[in-house]
């Protein structure tokens, strides 16, 4: 028994050595270290060997056993290196094919405008602040004086949520929130951007869009200083010459109210559809706070008052980028969103 464990061995390390492939190394190591492989199949016979003998018997066949474990082992070794070699040799790379650009994506078009307005107002001075876009129906409208069935609520029909609560039309609700956090603090001068949401649908008008809020209040806040601050606004968002009209107007929140138009840059001032043919397109509202507004936000209306206003983004994107019909904000068609 010892003398066929050790032809054994014997053959076992020819045929590894001879042996050029990994496929085959393992039917190797099935063939001798398997469970029925013949190292096993000699010890079965082990029965028959006097029993002084089986301990030799049992070393003989361990050494054995370990010896081509660490043949195989070493073999493996080699083969994989071999293999890895010979790949590096045939793989070679074109260094000369062209390579796979990244698609980078770039920012919205109204992200862009969005951040610029931020930028010129924070220069001026002003914070951001933020509002919910659910509102409650009494910062949406009572607290701006606009009680329930006032007749300036039928402009701005909104979706609700229930009879209290509502999508907001505007960012104006942020003015209340802001100045009753602020009480008894002066001055208090923040913008505040955000979406708003109305029954309104055509090329100039969306149930979605994007409001900035602005409010300053102090002691000796005038009607000079809100001209001021949007001249300067305008001047720096559309250029020096840019002309700018300021239209009296109403609002139940402010008093005087104005509304603020700049020259239609997609017609040149002639008349188009985006300006309704009037030659000037509408991009804010704004005006004086309300005596009654700073009272019930807690201010006393002889001691403090504010200017404030609001502009709509998309309108200011379409001016800038002369795009005549603000639905392409929304189509996510990346034809148009990647000039931008
Ligand atoms: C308001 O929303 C007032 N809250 C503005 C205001 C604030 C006045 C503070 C006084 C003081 P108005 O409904 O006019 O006002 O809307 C303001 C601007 O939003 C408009 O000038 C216009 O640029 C834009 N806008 C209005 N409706 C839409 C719409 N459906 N789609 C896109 N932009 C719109
Ligand atoms: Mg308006």
């Amino acid at each position: 028994m010892k003398d066929e464990l050790l032809e054994i061995g014997k053959k076992a390390k020819e045929e590894i050595e001879k042996i050029s492939n990994l496929e085959g190394l393992n039917n190797l190591r099935v063939k001798y270290l398997g469970k029925r492989g013949e190292i096993t199949s000699i010890l079965r016979g082990i029965s028959n060997v006097e029993p002084q003998k089986r301990p030799e018997i049992g070393a003989i066949a361990n050494q054995i056993r370990a010896e081509i474990e660490e043949l195989i082992e070493k073999k493996t070794k080699a083969l994989k290196e071999e293999e890895k070699n010979k790949r590096m040799l045939e793989e070679t790379i074109d260094v000369t094919l062209p390579g796979k650009r990244c698609a980078f994506g770039n920012k919205h078009p109204l992200t862009k405008i969005l951040e610029e307005i931020q930028s010129i107002f924070l220069g001026l001075g002003f914070s951001v602040a933020e509002g919910p876009e659910v509102e409650t129906d009494y910062y949406n409208f009572e607290a701006l004086n606009l009680p329930k069935d006032h007749p300036a609520r039928d402009m701005q029909d909104t979706f609700f949520i229930n009879s209290e609560v509502l999508l907001r039309t505007h960012t104006s609700p942020v003015q209340v929130r802001v100045m009753e956090k602020a009480y008894p603090e002066l001055p208090v001068k923040i913008i505040c951007p955000g979406k708003v949401y109305r029954r309104d649908d055509d090329a100039t008008h969306s149930p979605m869009f994007t409001q900035v809020e602005g409010l300053a209040v102090d002691k000796r806040i005038t009607f000079s200083d809100l001209k001021g601050t949007l001249s300067k606004f305008v001047q720096i968002m559309f250029g020096e010459k840019t002309k700018v009209r300021f239209r009296p107007s109403f609002f139940p929140f402010t008093e005087p109210s104005a509304e603020v138009d700049i020259s239609c840059v997609i017609c040149a001032g002639k008349g188009c559809r985006v300006c309704g043919n009037t030659g000037w397109l509408e991009i804010l509202g704004a005006g004086m706070v309300h005596p009654k507004v700073l009272e019930m936000s807690g201010y006393n209306p002889e001691e403090a008052a504010g200017f404030a206003f609001g502009m709509g983004v998309e309108r200011i994107a379409m001016l800038k980028y002369g795009i005549d019909d603000l639905r392409l904000f929304y189509d996510n068609d990346l034809r148009f969103l990647k000039q931008f």
